[in-house]
C-alpha cells in the first residue's frame, strides 16, 4: 500500500474504508434500517456521557484482561459476528488472526463467506454464531460441524425483523459474482482498482456464498438463498431458545437483549451470558441505543449471567463507558470492518490497538488499576439518559 497505512482513530478507518471499497459494498457494511435513527444513537449516546478526570494517584500500570464465557482475553473487547462478504480476499479468516495475534475472541458468523474449520486454525478462540433458522435437524447439524470445528462457545442471535427499507438507499449486491454481475459492478469495481487488485492478485472473485451453511452432499448456498430460508423460518418461542441451549451445552451467548423480561427469560434458558444488541442498529429502527439500555439489565440479571454489550463502540472511552454501567466486555462491529476493509489483518489488529490503547488511557485518567474496578460513579450520566424496556412485564 501507498502512504503510512497505520490510522490513529476508527473514524480514519471509517474514511479509508470509504474510499477503498466499491460504493454498494462500503453501503452494504455501513448498513443501518429504516430512518437510521437507532444506528445514530447508538454513537450517539456514548456521547453524551462524560468522564471526571483525576491527576494524580494515578496507577503506574492497568490491567485490562478479564474472561468472556471462559475463555481468557487480554483486553475486553471481542469480534462480534458479522457476514463480511466481500470486503477483503482473506474475509474472516484475516480477522480471527488479527483476533489471535491481540488476544481476543473471534465471532464467527453463519453468514460468514470462510469455513469454521479455517477460522478456528486461525484462531482457537472462536464462538461460532447461529440464527434460528432451518429445519431442528440442519440447526443440530450447523452446530455439530462448529464443535467438531473446536469452537468454544456457540452466540445464538435472535434480533432481526427482516426490515429491508433504508432511506439512504440500499445497494445492488449480486446473488452471485458471475459475467452478468460483474458487468453491472464494473464501473463501481474500476473506480476502486486498489481494491480489485488485491482480489486479483488472489485470483480470487468476492465470495458471496455461506460455506457454514452448506448441509452435506448439497452445494454452497448463496448468501441471498441462505437468507430466503432464514426468512421462511418461523421465529423461535423461549422452549426453542431452551431447546438450542440444552443441544448446545456449552458456553452459549444469547445476542440481541434490549428488555429486562427477555434478560430474565434467557436467565430462565440457562445462558450462559447476554449481549444487550441492537444489532448496530440494523433491526427495528426506534429501538434505543444499547449503553442507555445496559444499566438496567445489568442490574437485574448482571450476578446470574455475563452481560455484554455491542452497538456504537468507537474508541477505547466507549469500552470504559460500558464497562462502568455493568458490562462485562464489548462487542465491535463495524469498527473491525473498516479496519479491514483500510488494510486487512494489519487493519483489524491497529483497530484492536486502538481500543486497548484509548481503554488504557481512560483508565488512567480515571485513576483506576484494572478494568474490574470501573463502576457507573466513573461516568457522568446526563438526566433522562437510561431506558428501562419490559421493567413492568414480569413472565
Ligand atoms: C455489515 C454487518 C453485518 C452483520 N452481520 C451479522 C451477522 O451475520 N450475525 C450477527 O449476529 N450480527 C451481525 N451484525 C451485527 C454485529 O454483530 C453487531 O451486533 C453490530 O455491528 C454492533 O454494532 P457496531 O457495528 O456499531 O459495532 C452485522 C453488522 C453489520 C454492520
Amino acid at each position: 500500500m501507498i502512504g503510512n497505512a497505520w490510522f490513529e482513530t476508527v473514524a480514519e478507518a471509517q474514511r479509508r474504508a470509504r474510499r477503498r471499497l466499491p460504493k454498494p459494498v462500503y453501503a452494504a457494511l455501513l448498513a443501518g434500517s429504516e430512518r437510521g435513527q437507532t444506528y445514530d444513537d447508538n454513537t450517539a449516546a456514548f456521547a453524551a456521557l462524560g468522564f471526571a478526570p483525576h491527576v494524580a494517584d494515578l496507577p503506574a500500570k492497568r490491567d485490562l484482561a478479564t474472561t468472556v464465557m471462559g475463555q481468557q482475553i487480554s483486553l475486553p473487547v471481542l469480534i462480534s459476528p458479522t457476514g463480511v462478504q466481500a470486503v477483503h480476499p482473506d474475509g474472516e479468516v484475516a480477522v480471527a488472526r488479527a483476533a489471535a495475534a491481540r488476544g481476543t475472541v473471534m465471532g464467527l458468523s453463519s453468514f460468514a463467506a470462510k469455513p469454521v474449520e479455517d477460522v478456528v486454525a486461525a484462531n482457537p478462540q472462536t464462538f461460532y454464531q447461529m440464527y434460528w433458522m432451518g429445519s431442528r435437524e440442519f440447526m443440530l447439524w450447523q452446530m455439530e460441524r462448529a464443535r467438531a470445528a473446536g469452537v468454544k462457545g456457540l452466540i445464538v442471535t435472535l434480533d432481526w425483523s427482516f426490515s429491508h427499507g433504508r432511506d439512504w438507499g440500499s445497494p445492488w449486491i449480486p446473488e452471485r459474482m458471475d459475467f452478468k454481475a460483474m458487468a453491472k459492478l464494473a464501473p463501481q469495481g474500476l473506480a476502486r482498482p486498489r481494491w480489485l487488485l488485491e482480489f486479483a492478485r488472489t485470483r480470487q472473485l468476492p465470495d458471496l456464498t455461506v460455506p457454514n451453511l452448506a448441509e452435506p452432499g448439497r452445494p454452497i448456498p448463496t448468501f441471498f438463498g441462505a437468507y430466503g430460508e432464514w426468512m421462511q423460518t418461523p421465529p423461535p418461542s423461549w422452549r426453542d431458545v431452551r431447546w438450542l441451549r440444552e443441544q448446545w451445552g456449552g458456553p452459549f451467548m444469547l445476542k440481541g437483549i434490549c428488555r429486562l423480561d427477555d434478560a430474565r427469560r434467557a436467565v430462565d434458558a440457562g445462558v450462559t451470558a447476554i449481549s444487550v444488541s441492537n444489532h448496530g442498529g440494523n433491526n427495528l429502527d426506534g429501538t434505543p441505543a444499547t449503553i442507555r439500555l445496559l444499566p438496567a439489565i445489568a442490574g437485574a440479571v448482571g450476578d446470574q449471567v455475563e452481560v455484554l454489550l455491542d452497538g456504537g463502540i468507537r474508541r477505547g472511552g466507549d469500552v470504559v463507558k460500558a464497562l462502568a454501567l455493568g458490562a462485562r466486555a464489548v462487542m465491535i462491529g463495524r469498527a473491525y470492518l473498516w479496519g479491514l476493509a483500510a488494510n486487512g489483518q494489519a487493519g483489524v489488529e491497529n483497530v484492536l490497538d486502538i481500543l486497548r490503547s484509548g481503554t488504557d488511557s481512560a483508565l488512567l485518567g480515571l485513576g483506576l488499576a484494572s478494568v474490574q474496578d470501573l463502576r457507573p460513579g466513573d461516568v457522568v450520566i446526563p438526566p433522562g439518559f437510561t431506558r428501562e424496556l419490559g421493567a413492568d412485564v414480569r413472565a
